[in-house]
Formats: C-alpha cells, sequence, structure tokens
C-alpha cells in the first residue's frame, strides 16, 4: 500500500467565512495539514481596511485575523484586502510598513460570490495602485475572469470569460507592471496556463481539485451543483494542460489552493451559490488527481513532485518557511460525511456528486 510523508502544507486559497461556519472550517482546514492558509476577504461585510483604527465601513484585516485565531486556527495566516473603491496608496503603503497587509485581492465586480464591492480591472490599471503594490512588495491575488460579459461571451464553445481575461486584460497588467508579483488564482484553461508559464518568476498560480479531477461534462450530466464554482469547470483539454502544469518536475510556481467554498445552501430559488467545499480531503483530492493525470505516487520522484505542488512551491513563493511538522498521505479509502454547522450541513464535493468515498486518506 503506498503510503508517503509529507510537509504540513499551505493552503494559498480558502474561505473561512464567519458566524457559525468559521469554526468548523478553520477545524477542517487543520484537519487536512495546513500549517498555513491565505482566507480570502468576501465576507459579509468585505475585509476592505487594513486596521480597525482606519474610517470607513467594512472589516479590517485585523478584525478578520482575530476573528480566525479565536475560531481556533492555529498557523501562519494570509488574509488579503478586498481590493474596492476605497483601496488607497496610502492604505497600501502604511498596511505594507505595519506588516498587516501582505496580499490584495481582486474580484470582477459581480462576477462571484459576494464580489459585489470589486472594481473593473481597467479603473485598478488607471491608478496609482498597482505601482505601490510593486513598491511595497504587496502580492496581487487576481480571480481572472473578464466582468460583465453577455452569456454567449461568458461561455462559449470557443471563448469564455476567463480566456478573454487572460488573453486581452491580464497582458497589459502584467507589461505595466513587471514587478508585481501576481498570483492568478484558481486557473481552470489552457489560455490561463500558458499565461502563468510565460509569466516569469513574479507570476504565481492556485489550482483547485476540482478542476485537476472534473470537466464540465460532470457538472451539466445530472446537473451536479455541488461542483458549480467559478471559474467554472472546463474542458477535456483544459483540465490535461492544467494536469501537465502541475504533474511537471520543473513546476515551482503552480501550487495548491482550494478555493474550498462552503455554502449551506447551494440550490437557491432561481440559481445556484457558487462555491466547492473540500476543506477535509484536498490532500487526498490532489493525489487522486495526479493519479488520473497518469502520475504514479508511489515512487519517491513522483512524490517529491507532488510535495513540491502540495507543500512548497506555496510558501517558496509567499516566502514563508517550509513547515517542519509532517502528515502522511496513504492509498486507503476514507469515507467522506458532512459537516454539520449552526447554520446547517455543508456538503463536501466528492459526495455532492454522489461519492461516498474517496481512494486516499491521511493521518496527522
Ligand atoms: O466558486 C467560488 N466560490 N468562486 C469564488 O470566487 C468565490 C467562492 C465563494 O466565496 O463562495
Ligand atoms: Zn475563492
Amino acid at each position: 500500500m503506498t503510503s508517503f510523508s509529507l510537509p504540513k502544507w499551505f493552503d494559498a486559497h480558502m474561505h473561512a467565512r464567519q458566524e457559525g461556519l468559521i469554526a468548523p472550517i478553520v477545524k477542517s482546514q487543520m484537519d487536512m495539514g495546513c500549517y498555513a492558509i491565505l482566507a480570502m476577504p468576501n465576507t459579509k461585510p468585505p475585509v476592505s481596511k487594513v486596521h480597525e483604527s482606519d474610517g470607513g465601513d467594512g472589516w479590517s484585516i485585523e478584525k478578520y485575523r482575530a476573528m480566525i485565531r479565536d475560531a481556533g486556527f492555529k498557523g501562519h495566516l494570509y488574509t488579503p484586502l478586498y481590493l474596492t473603491k476605497g483601496t488607497t496608496v496610502k492604505m497600501i503603503e502604511d498596511g505594507a510598513k505595519s506588516g498587516m497587509l501582505n496580499t490584495i485581492k481582486y474580484y470582477p465586480p459581480h462576477g462571484t460570490t459576494n464580489a459585489d464591492f470589486g472594481i473593473p480591472m481597467a479603473d485598478f490599471m488607471a491608478s496609482d495602485l498597482p505601482r505601490a503594490m510593486a513598491d511595497n512588495g504587496v502580492i496581487l491575488n487576481i480571480h481572472g475572469e473578464e466582468h460583465g460579459l453577455c452569456a454567449e461571451h461568458y461561455f462559449d464553445r470557443k471563448t469564455n470569460a476567463e480566456e478573454i481575461f487572460y488573453t486581452e486584460t491580464m497582458p497589459k497588467l502584467r507589461d505595466t507592471h513587471p514587478n508585481l508579483k501576481i498570483v492568478c488564482e484558481h486557473i481552470t484553461t489552457k489560455v490561463a496556463c500558458d499565461f502563468v508559464q510565460g509569466g516569469g518568476d513574479v507570476t504565481g498560480a492556485t489550482v483547485t481539485p476540482q478542476h485537476l479531477l472534473y470537466t464540465v461534462g460532470t457538472l451539466i450530466q445530472g446537473l451536479k451543483y455541488h461542483l458549480f464554482c467559478l471559474p467554472v469547470v472546463k474542458f477535456d483539454e483544459d483540465r490535461d494542460a492544467l494536469r501537465k502544469a502541475v504533474t511537471d518536475p520543473n513546476n515551482k510556481r503552480i501550487f495548491a489552493g482550494t478555493d474550498s467554498a462552503a455554502h449551506t445552501v447551494k440550490a437557491t430559488d432561481c440559481g445556484c451559490a457558487a462555491g466547492c467545499f473540500t476543506g477535509y480531503i484536498a490532500p487526498q483530492l490532489y493525489a487522486q488527481a495526479f493519479e488520473e493525470a497518469g502520475v504514479d505516487l508511489s515512487n519517491a520522484a513522483t512524490q517529491e513532485v507532488f510535495k513540491n505542488f502540495l507543500c512548497t512551491n506555496g510558501p517558496d513563493y509567499y516566502g514563508l518557511e517550509r513547515s517542519n511538522d509532517s502528515f502522511t498521505l496513504t492509498k486507503q479509502p476514507q469515507a467522506v460525511e458532512k459537516i454539520g454547522t449552526s447554520e446547517g450541513d455543508i456538503t463536501p464535493l466528492p459526495l455532492g456528486l454522489g461519492l461516498e468515498t474517496i481512494p486516499w486518506s491521511i493521518k496527522l
């Protein structure tokens, strides 16, 4: 039976949420061996200022960090600032100096869950903010989808919102700010993969378990709404490109970021909440994806490639010390169960697809 040890890992993209969800979610992250997390700022209200003493609406990074710690998170915590029309150069300069601001998250306006405060990329690019970020070593986390497209362009057989963004918008940002560190979050297409791979050392990317495991066919066949997330899962050749990128022995800049995003109600009266929850089983799902990509994880060389993707590329990109603690991944089936919370149950993705066991398990 294949079993191997890995250093504890950094989930470079997750949603810790708030109120009754935050403690069970934080626990689920620690239960899957995370020594570090990056908790996204699309809370209600958004995390749109750095310090509590800064004026204006919204939560501060300071407050949200304290909430996550109070909910039981032990480990390193990144909490990006939500880029809104209220974000200023002074916030970036002061925030970076104080050590409280390390990263800023770009959301396409109205493009995903709680993205209503996002500003158009054109406005961001026309401002002094990217320069201030580059000068102060603040990383930009990008949700890379073009906003405001009509349905035909949003998702078409030939193009979609992510491809348009990475073809028309991102090259301008990259060229204008060559020193700005940018993480292309949850990339889903070959076009985005190519952009990241050609983007030099400053460009990183996260990839989720669901985008490595599934295609839009899985989503449509039976309308599996637990698989509905944004950006939506794509086509076979996109998944192939992602699989090739993460299993490349030379990969140093593409890393694990689950985008685990809990919703207690997925199917609503007139739509579906976007987000897949993979909160306590992500290393197992990533291992499954490596195998489905044709990688035999029973040998030391491929285990090293897996380790780079899951455990070391992310910390190295962020300048975070790697963990000295470890956990064990074993090719032994594990049952997947719902997580009960005071706000209702959270259904992990594979269970939402009718899969009650997964092929890998972990031991801390
Ligand atoms: O599917 C998603 N869910 N994509 C996002 O960008 C946000 C996330 C959420 O917060 O639910
Ligand atoms: Zn996310």
